[in-house]
């Protein structure tokens, strides 16, 4: 498929060497997976979709000094981005209660937290990413103690900032994952953000009637998954309106 070296290959994205050194390039499958892989399908135009909202949404997050991997879109599948080492954690921020947490805690899906909580998986598929504390993660040293202070400052900055972008536009931000790298500029490293921002990774619900616009309508059967998708883009301003109502979103040079 490409003349590209390809580096890692994961449930919904491709990773291939960059045209220069310290830089890769992002591709968006339209590969969908839930629990861990057990729930797969392919839906047409997802990753166009999550192609162009995590470009809109780290760009954003770039111009209010949140520091992350994106460089910029190549085309409608692919982004260029900074190279960085994964540290091994899955970061979850939660508004709402949701997913997860409402199964372990037995709080009602719906339910909005006193506060933000942030959350630790120890990025592991063989184990499903089980959740863990700080003390695991200073214990076995996934990340410093200087990190997990910078992660954790910056997925509250993140939150903030989100929960705003999408209350715009009438999303209410119920949870979110961010993945966060080591970025090495010179003898200096960085704690930045990485990987993909996009309904996959958020919940995001209409604000007045609930209704789910990410990965649950695919993990729940609930139907219309890139129609949602599509809808978060539309409302962004990402994609526009046709005068026939739908959307217009060109797919045709998507290159699969
Ligand atoms: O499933 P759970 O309630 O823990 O998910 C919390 C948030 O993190 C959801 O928005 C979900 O989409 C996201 N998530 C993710 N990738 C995972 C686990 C969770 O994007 N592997």
């Amino acid at each position: 498929m490409s003349r590209r070296r390809m580096i890692y290959e994961g449930k919904a994205k491709i990773l291939y060497e960059g045209p220069e050194p310290g830089t890769l390039i992002q591709y968006f499958k339209d590969d969908a997976t839930a629990f861990n892989a057990e729930k797969k399908a392919v839906l047409d135009g997802k990753g166009v979709l999550n192609n162009r909202i995590s470009e809109f949404i780290m760009t954003r997050l770039g111009a209010v000094g949140i520091p992350n991997h994106f460089i910029k879109r190549i085309n409608m599948r692919e982004q260029l981005i900074r190279k960085v080492e994964i540290i091994p954690l899955e970061v979850i921020v939660r508004n709402v209660a949701a997913g997860t947490m409402s199964k372990r805690l037995g709080i009602a899906e719906g339910e909005t937290l006193p506060r933000a909580i942030v959350e630790f998986c120890y990025k592991k598929d063989e184990l499903g990413d089980p959740l863990v504390s700080e003390e695991h993660i200073a214990a076995f040293g996934w990340a410093s103690p200087q990190e997990l202070d910078d992660i954790i400052s910056l997925a509250l900055r993140i939150n903030d900032f989100m929960s705003g972008l999408f209350a715009a536009v009438g999303i209410r931000l119920v949870d979110f994952k961010l993945e966060f790298g080591r970025h090495f500029e010179g003898d200096m490293v960085r704690t930045i953000l990485a990987d993909e921002i996009s309904p996959d990774s958020c919940r995001l619900w209409d604000l007045v009637t609930n209704e789910k616009l990410d990965k649950d309508r695919f993990r729940r059967d609930l139907g219309g998954v890139t129609e949602a998708y599509a809808e978060v883009a539309r409302r962004l301003g990402i994609i526009k309106e046709s005068a026939q109502g739908g959307e217009v979103v060109d797919f045709s040079s998507a290159g699969k």
